[in-house]
């Protein structure tokens, strides 16, 4: 039952109905509203001759076109013209806050040079924290937003967005504001993480002594701003050999969470570390990257609620031909998410239908897998599988539409651009021009006579 405010002794007018019709596909992705686990990803909730109604913010049906054209004549039409609708994308572990690119470590690692290695000659993250230092606050502003503009016309809609690169507490609120402002000009759904310890900073890299003065700084100074300015929803820790031990891992995440932020974890990347292990019994929503998972690790995460998000996107792009055994987990009965590292040192792409053509060719997901991976379990992932994700009654009207006859080419076509238009809570998302005037180009949330409208009864 939906309520309106009544103003003036008058009731407010219900917002009006959109009727999304003709798409050749619908894939809802419907069912639970939480992470689906083992056999239950392969379902994709396929349906054709099927209409979506949008009212104001929310889906209020899908069902068969005719039905739903009888039961909502008045209903503004959205053609479809034959192509494919999904819930909009939603790509739960991007590092988006970064000035420069960092294109010279690509040939330094094709002539045999690790990512490690890069990291302890000052290069890797430290470059970045060096550049992103330097920047203004409205300077990352303006390259995030572009950035953005270009990710969301691939049909994202939700976004995890993480600091990282500042490794100071200046730095990092700085980046973390550059997220809240973002989030507060955007047509999209954003989601702020404080990833403060992403790295020791070269600074404290002289001792074991000034490293654990690192660590009391994030406890002692840097999250307590984080969590008073609200600034971010998770906390993440990079625990890999060479940077954050479970040790410290678990003292970082567990102050993150007596601080009111729900965990995040970058776990078993390169190398395996106890980080699956140590997700599923901090409780944290999500263990991410896993490529080096253990056998321990994926029954940790089997019988936890912890989702398994992972990011082949990364493993390609470093030169690795090890990739996170999807299978394994998704044959344990773990929840899996894909998501597409967005950053500067390991995952330069903003395009996440290619992630799911990792998924399928690399990973050996089915598409309805990957599918579920980038939608409702990507959702749960930022603890919004009750609000995104799935085109099911109740949910945000956050839809993608693709150039496409059949869901399978989403993946197939790959490195391609075949999204044609995304909506955010019933909002068209302009994304050309890197979102220039967004507010004004959104729909006004339109409004008729005659009240919210009910649900048909028999779809
Ligand atoms: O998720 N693993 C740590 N962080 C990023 C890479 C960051 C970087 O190299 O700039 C990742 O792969
Ligand atoms: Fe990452």
């Amino acid at each position: 039952m939906v309520h309106t405010v009544a103003t003036s002794g008058e009731a407010a007018a219900a917002p009006a109905v959109s009727l999304f019709v003709n798409a050749r596909q619908i894939a809802t992705c419907a069912g639970v509203p939480r992470a689906r686990r083992g056999a239950e990803m392969n379902d994709a909730g396929i349906v054709t001759e099927a209409a979506v109604a949008v009212a104001g913010e929310t889906i209020v049906a899908v069902g068969p076109q005719e039905a739903l054209e009888r039961w909502y004549p008045a209903a503004e039409r959205v053609d479809c013209t034959g192509h494919v609708l999904t819930p909009g994308l939603v790509d739960s572990h991007t590092h988006a806050i970064f000035g420069r690119a960092r294109y010279q470590e690509q040939e330094l690692r094709a002539a045999g040079v690790g990512y490690m290695e890069i990291a302890e000659r000052g290069g890797g993250i430290h470059a970045s924290v060096r550049d992103l230092r330097a920047r203004s606050e409205d300077e990352l502003y303006a390259l995030a937003r572009g950035r953005l503009a270009t990710l969301a016309s691939y049909g994202t809609t939700t976004v995890e967005i993480k600091s990282g690169y500042g490794l100071s507490v200046d730095d990092e609120l700085k980046s973390l504001r550059v997220i809240r402002r973002l989030q507060r000009d955007l047509p999209l759904r954003l989601v702020p993480t404080w990833l403060g310890a992403h790295e020791i900073p070269l600074e404290f890299r002289d001792s074991a002594a000034r490293r654990s003065e690192y660590v009391k700084l994030l406890l002692r100074e840097m999250l307590p701003r984080v969590a008073h300015e609200r600034l971010a929803v998770f906390a993440d820790v990079f625990c890999e050999p060479g940077v954050f031990t479970p040790d410290e891992t678990r003292a970082i995440l567990a102050a993150s969470r007596d601080a009111g932020l729900a965990l995040k974890l970058h776990a078993d990347e390169l190398k395996p570390s106890g980080g699956a292990e140590l997700a599923a019994a901090l409780g944290a929503i999500s263990a991410d990257h896993l490529a080096a998972v253990s056998p321990e690790g994926i029954q940790a995460l089997a019988s936890s609620s912890t989702v398994a998000t992972l990011l082949p996107g990364t493993m390609l792009f470093l030169g690795k031909t090890q990739q996170a055994p999807a299978r394994v987990l998704i044959g344990a009965g773990a929840a899996v998410a894909l998501a597409s590292d967005f950053n500067p040192g390991t995952s330069p792409t903003v395009n996440f239908p290619l992630i799911l053509t990792l998924g399928v060719s690399q990973l050996h997901m089915s598409v309805a897998e990957a599918l579920i991976a980038a939608t409702v379990n990507g959702a749960a992932a930022l603890n919004l599988a009750h609000r995104t994700g799935q085109l099911a009654p109740g949910f945000a009207a956050d839809i993608a539409m693709w150039a496409c006859e059949d869901l399978r080419e989403i993946p197939y076509w790959y490195g391609d651009r075949r999204c044609v238009a995304t909506w955010v809570n019933g909002r068209p998302v302009r994304f050309e021009g890197a979102f220039e005037g967004a507010a004004a180009t959104a729909r006004p949330a339109a409004t008729s006579p005659g009240g919210i409208p009910h649900l048909p009864p028999s779809l």
